[in-house]
C-alpha cells in the first residue's frame, strides 16, 4: 500500500508538472503503456494468492483510475492552454486601417472629348479619324497652304526622311487633313468631327509638342456662314453650360477657309485670375471659316455645287478654361497627384464659369493656331 501511495504521489506530481501534450503522452506511456508501471503492477497480481490479489487488485485499479483521470484532466488543461496561446498569437487587430483601394480617373482631355462628341453627336456629326503620320500633301498642299507658308518651316513641323517615291511624311500639325481624306472618299452631305493628336515643335506654358484638336466639317448644298455661327454658338453655350456666354466671331485668316474667323468668348481677367462669361475681355478659343473653293476642288468637289464650313479647336485649351487648369504642360506629365486632382471618376467638379478663376496666358492668339 505504502508503495502504491508513493507511486501515486510521484506520478500525480509529474502529471501536474507536464509542460506540454507530448510530455504528458510520454508520462501516459510510462504509467499505462504496455510496459508502464501500472500495467506491470497489474500483471504482477497473477503471482499473488487469491485473497491478497483481491485487495491489491482493487488498490491498483483505484490507482489506475486516479492516474487516468489526472491524465485526462491535464490533457484537457494543456489543450485549452495551447488553444488560448494560439488565439492570442493569431489575434486580428480589427482596429488597423485597411489598405486603401485607389481607383483610376478619367483624364480631363478624355472627359472633354466625350462631352464634345456628345454635343456634336446631338447635332448630327459623326466621328471620323485620320492617321497621325500624314503626307505633307494632305497636311498642307491640299489645304491650300503654299510651300512658303510659315507652318511648313522645319521648326514647326516634325518631318520624317523623304520616301524613295518623293513623298514627304510628317506628324500632322492639325486635324484638318481629315477634312481632305473625308472629302476625297465621300460624297456630300458630309458632317463629321475629327478628334485626335497633333504635333508641333513647340514647348512652353501654353504649348506642348503634342496636343489634341477636334476638327469639324459640314459640306453640303447651300451651307452658309450662318450655319457655322449657329452650330458653334450652340456648341460653346452647351459645353460651357452658359446660355448667356458672350461669343464673338472675329475676322481672321486661314489658307483653307474663306472667309475665316476666330471665335472669342467673353471673359474677365483680374489679377491673373480668369472668369469666363463675364467682363470686358475676350479670349480666343477656335479657328473656323467657309471651306475654301480651292480645297473643295482639290477634293474633286465643285464649289458651285457644294459649300461647307470647317472649324478646329484645341481640346486642352477648352479643358483648361472649363476646369480651371492653369498649365498645359501638366496634362502630359503623368503625375498621379495631378490626375487624381483633375481627373474624373464622376461629375464631381462644378464648372468654373460662375466662380473661381484661374491664371491663363493667352498667347496662342499671336500664333494664330487652334491650340
Ligand atoms: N487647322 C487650324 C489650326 O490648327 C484650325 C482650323 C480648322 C481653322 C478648320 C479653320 C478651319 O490652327
Amino acid at each position: 500500500m505504502e508503495n502504491l501511495n508513493a507511486l501515486a504521489k510521484t506520478f500525480l506530481m509529474a502529471i501536474n508538472q507536464a509542460q506540454d501534450l507530448p510530455a504528458l503522452e510520454d508520462l501516459r506511456i510510462q504509467i499505462l503503456g504496455k510496459k508502464g508501471e501500472v500495467t506491470r503492477l497489474l500483471k504482477s497480481l497473477g503471482s499473488l494468492d487469491p485473497i491478497e490479489r483481491k485487495g491489491q487488485g482493487q488498490s491498483i485499479n483505484h490507482l489506475k483510475d486516479k492516474l487516468l483521470q489526472a491524465l485526462t484532466e491535464k490533457k484537457e488543461a494543456l489543450a485549452h492552454e495551447a488553444m488560448n496561446k494560439r488565439m492570442a498569437q493569431e489575434q486580428i487587430d480589427i482596429t488597423l486601417e485597411g489598405t486603401p483601394k485607389r481607383n483610376g480617373t478619367i483624364h480631363p482631355v478624355s472627359q472633354t472629348l466625350e462631352e464634345v462628341i456628345a454635343i456634336f453627336g446631338d447635332m448630327g456629326f459623326r466621328v471620323a479619324e485620320g492617321p497621325e503620320i500624314e503626307e505633307d500633301g494632305k497636311n498642307f498642299d491640299a489645304l491650300n497652304i503654299a510651300p512658303d507658308h510659315p507652318a511648313r518651316q522645319e521648326q514647326d513641323t516634325f518631318y520624317f526622311n523623304p520616301r524613295e517615291d518623293g513623298t514627304k511624311m510628317l506628324l500632322r500639325t492639325h486635324t484638318s487633313p481629315v477634312q481632305i481624306r473625308t472629302m476625297l472618299n465621300e460624297t456630300p452631305p458630309i458632317k463629321i468631327i475629327a478628334p485626335g493628336r497633333v504635333y508641333r515643335s513647340d514647348f512652353d506654358l501654353t504649348h506642348t509638342p503634342m496636343f489634341h484638336q477636334v476638327e469639324g466639317l459640314y459640306v453640303g448644298k447651300g451651307i452658309t456662314m450662318a450655319h457655322l455661327k449657329g452650330c458653334l454658338i450652340s456648341f460653346l453655350q452647351t459645353f460651357f453650360n452658359n446660355t448667356a456666354l458672350p461669343i464673338r466671331f472675329r475676322p481672321s485668316y486661314f489658307p483653307f477657309t474663306e472667309p475665316s474667323a476666330e471665335v472669342d468668348i467673353g471673359c474677365e481677367r483680374h489679377e491673373g485670375e480668369f472668369k469666363i462669361g463675364t467682363g470686358q475681355g475676350w479670349l480666343e478659343i477656335l479657328g473656323c471659316g467657309m471651306v475654301h473653293p480651292n480645297v473643295l476642288e482639290n477634293c474633286d468637289l465643285d464649289p458651285k455645287e457644294y459649300q461647307g464650313f470647317a472649324f478646329g479647336m484645341g481640346l486642352e485649351r477648352i479643358t483648361m478654361l472649363k476646369y480651371g487648369i492653369p498649365d498645359l504642360r501638366t496634362f502630359f506629365e503623368g503625375d498621379l497627384r495631378w490626375l487624381h486632382h483633375y481627373g474624373f471618376d464622376f461629375y464631381q467638379f462644378p464648372c468654373l464659369l460662375n466662380g473661381l478663376g484661374h491664371p491663363c496666358d493667352d498667347t496662342s492668339h499671336e500664333k494664330g493656331g487652334a491650340q
